[in-house]
């Protein structure tokens, strides 16, 4: 039997092939997982996240619209996950968002309010959103193969990286949400951890200005010597998903090849 045959879930965030929450996804599957998927509203966001659930082998996959920003959306979405499901086993939350116009070494201190409440709100409030509305589901997940909630972050959220700026601020929010809903979860039965990974080339990373330095900086400065791949952090997905990781809740997993260890 596989790691994570039985269990159904959730994952919000799969852009395109190059995704971290395709990488997630693939694991998952791989792993015995059922999976239901949301996509960016707007035919060319579905048509791009329907092509990307394609080469998964999913010719018809269970796909909603949501805008995680949007109270409707969110309550629209998982509406629909509870009719179709009784239970939700894993809940993967792979979104960010900041105007790239802020991610640029010299400009956090120009950040306006409105740049900076929506970066938190889309990159670090939805985790809360999410949970509330999945909570049923999960409780019922929880008593029925586990229930495991992860988060996307960056290290840049702990220590400055110049250029990440505002979603820094929004990937701090974001960490520490992580461990007050794994606490008040925790007594359903409910896991909530982080996956802090390594710089991956995707839509949301090309935002970032000065990356490409980071991408040529990681493989001289890590331990492994190498820059993370999507499916290092799919197989840390499956393990957060499985009983592998039945005692674990509240954590930050780093999976960067070790970068973060380093001080010079
Ligand atoms: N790529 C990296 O180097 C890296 C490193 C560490 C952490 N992360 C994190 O991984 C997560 C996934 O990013 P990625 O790098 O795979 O890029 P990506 O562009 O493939 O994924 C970002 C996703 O966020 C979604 N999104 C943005 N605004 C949204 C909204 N309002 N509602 C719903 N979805 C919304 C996009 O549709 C997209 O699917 C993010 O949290 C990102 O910060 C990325």
């Amino acid at each position: 039997m596989k790691l994570l045959e039985g269990r159904t879930g959730l994952i919000v965030g799969i852009a395109n092939d190059r995704s971290y929450a395709w990488y997630i996804a693939q694991a998952l599957l791989e792993a015995g997982a059922r999976c239901a998927f949301t996509h960016l509203p707007g035919e060319k966001n579905e048509r791009r996240t329907r092509r990307a659930l394609e080469e998964l082998g999913l010719k018809d996959p269970w796909l909603v619209p949501m805008d995680a920003s949007k109270d409707e959306d969110l309550d629209a979405a998982f509406g629909r996950y509870a009719e179709s499901f009784e239970k939700m086993n894993f809940l993967v939350h792979s979104i960010a968002f900041a105007d790239r116009e802020w991610l640029a070494p010299g400009k956090f201190v120009e950040t306006p309010r409105g740049a900076y409440l929506s970066a938190v709100d889309v990159s670090a409030y939805t985790l809360v959103g999410m949970c509330r509305r999945a909570r049923p589901m999960l409780a019922r997940g929880a008593a029925s193969g586990g229930a495991a909630v992860m988060a996307m972050s960056y290290y840049g959220g702990e220590k400055v990286v110049p250029g990440y700026n505002v979603m820094g601020v929004a990937k701090a929010a974001l960490e520490c949400s992580a461990r007050y809903l794994a606490w008040e979860l925790g007594a359903e039965g409910i896991r909530v951890n982080v996956i802090s990974g390594g710089y991956l080339r995707t839509l949301a990373s090309s935002a970032v200005g000065g990356v490409s330095e980071m991408e040529e900086a990681v493989p001289k400065r890590a331990p492994l010597r190498r820059n993370v791949e999507g499916a290092d952090v799919g197989r840390t997905a499956v393990y957060l998903a499985s009983d592998l990781s039945s005692g674990v809740s509240g954590e930050t997993i780093y999976v960067d090849c070790g970068v973060n260890t380093v001080g010079l």
